[in-house]
């Protein structure tokens, strides 16, 4: 099965259970400064969980199914593995106050079996928490879940996992949050289910939501590798003509994650998104030219992202991605041939750092760092900037900053 068709099929299915379709909000939030990016589908209907809205209003129901574009870069030294990406869709199905935990583990389980004809490995549900000494927290054991995927399939494994595993946000310093149920097929996490009950506090209390809620997340990708037998997700229809252009898939994640980025308006800088942007089209430039790639490469990707037929609403912005991209990379390019030139002439490489900005991880990609004369120099450099009352450093803030959106 296509792509194209499993999307469809998943918002059809919950279309004929009731729920509205609504397009998926951009990559950057329009309502929560509390985070760099969407990372999960439920990110634009915070408010209805929360109280501050009515979905029935908005929407004409209560109940929402979505294919949402995400940016999660937390696990970035984990792309190129079989599922990791920095950019995927989340197909999700919601309920502000509606259905509970029947109805969507049910559906759940009759859209992966019957819809998809896949097999479930097995399920994983949340198997409670105790209070702390200070008397706070405590979730109980979700034995409803337990019992209806019991009712379901009398034959089913279920796993049971704590508050690492089974339970899932808030998205950012507080929020809703509550236990999930997850399907594994193929030894892949393929859907979490959340069962939003309480609202974190930044002091990491809990107390019960205003409205208790349902949602879902599929990650979409790994779902079509699923659905189409490959080794990774790099083989699906949704890569393989951008693996076909540039064959790394560091590049080809890179470059695509910051193509949505772009044509949501996010622009390369030093700071916040505009620096994950920065880091995400640099390593993807630093990859490409280990491997011999000119930078056209990087742009014939951007095309073949545009045109891939996934994603209409990039269409409209092919211009401005090339000519973001292209102008970004031709300068870090000419930064780093300068750099590296001095760094010939016998510069320690540490001036990559002070005079061109790069991080030590793409310094070590383009030459050979003596790791511990490094964080030596660099330690000196910060007291050095801290005296002097600098904050350059804010500036260098490691990309695995953008944490939200992780499980606890
Ligand atoms: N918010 C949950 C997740 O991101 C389910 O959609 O996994």
């Amino acid at each position: 099965m296509l792509s194209n068709e499993i999307r469809d099929k998943f918002l059809k299915f919950f279309q004929t259970q009731g729920h509205v379709v609504v397009p998926s909000s951009p990559v950057v939030p329009n309502n929560d400064d509390s985070v760099l990016f969407t990372t999960a589908g439920m990110q634009q209907f915070k408010p209805y969980y929360i109280g501050g809205a009515d979905a029935v209003q908005d929407f004409g129901s209560l109940n929402l199914t979505s294919s949402q574009k995400c940016v999660r870069t937390s696990d970035i030294e984990e792309v190129g593995d079989k599922s990791h990406l920095t950019f995927f869709e989340m197909l999700g199905n919601f309920s502000f106050g509606g259905y509970w935990k029947k109805e969507s583990i049910e559906w759940a389980h009759e859209f992966i079996t019957r819809e998809l004809g896949l097999t479930i490995d097995y399920v994983s549900v949340f198997a409670g928490e105790p209070s702390t000494s200070s008397g706070q927290g405590g979730v109980s054991e979700d034995k409803e879940s337990e019992e209806i995927w019991k009712s379901i399939d009398p034959d089913i494994v279920i796993k049971k996992f704590g508050r690492a595993d089974n339970f899932w946000g808030p998205t950012g310093k507080e929020g809703p949050c509550g236990p999930t149920t997850e399907i594994y097929v193929d030894g892949i996490e393929v859907w979490n289910i959340v069962f939003n009950e309480f609202f974190q506090r930044e002091d990491g209390s809990l107390e019960p939501l205003k409205t208790r809620g349902i949602d879902t997340g599929m990650g979409f990708e790994r779902l079509v590798k699923v659905m189409q037998k490959t080794e990774t997700v790099f083989e699906t229809d949704l890569f393989a003509p951008l693996m076909r252009v540039a064959n790394s898939r560091i590049v080809v994640d890179h470059v695509r994650t910051s193509a949505f980025m772009i044509s949501d308006g996010v622009m390369p800088s030093n700071t916040g998104r505009g620096y994950i942007l920065r880091r995400l089209l640099r390593r993807a430039y630093v990859h490409a030219r280990k491997m011999d790639m000119g930078t056209e490469v990087l742009n014939s990707v951007a095309d073949a992202v545009v045109n891939h037929g996934s994603y209409k609403g990039l269409y409209a912005f092919a211009e401005n991605i090339e000519v973001v991209m292209m102008e970004e990379i031709e300068k870090f390019k000419k930064a780093l041939d300068a750099g590296l030139k001095q760094v010939e002439k016998g510069e320690d490489p540490f001036i990559l750092f002070t005079s061109y900005g790069l991080p030590l991880e793409i310094i070590e990609e383009v030459t050979v760092v003596d790791k511990e004369s490094f964080n030596k120099q660099l330690a000196e450099h910060k007291r050095l900037s801290q005296e002097a009352g600098e904050h350059k450093f804010s500036a260098q803030k490691d990309i695995s900053a953008n944490q939200e959106g992780r499980k606890n």
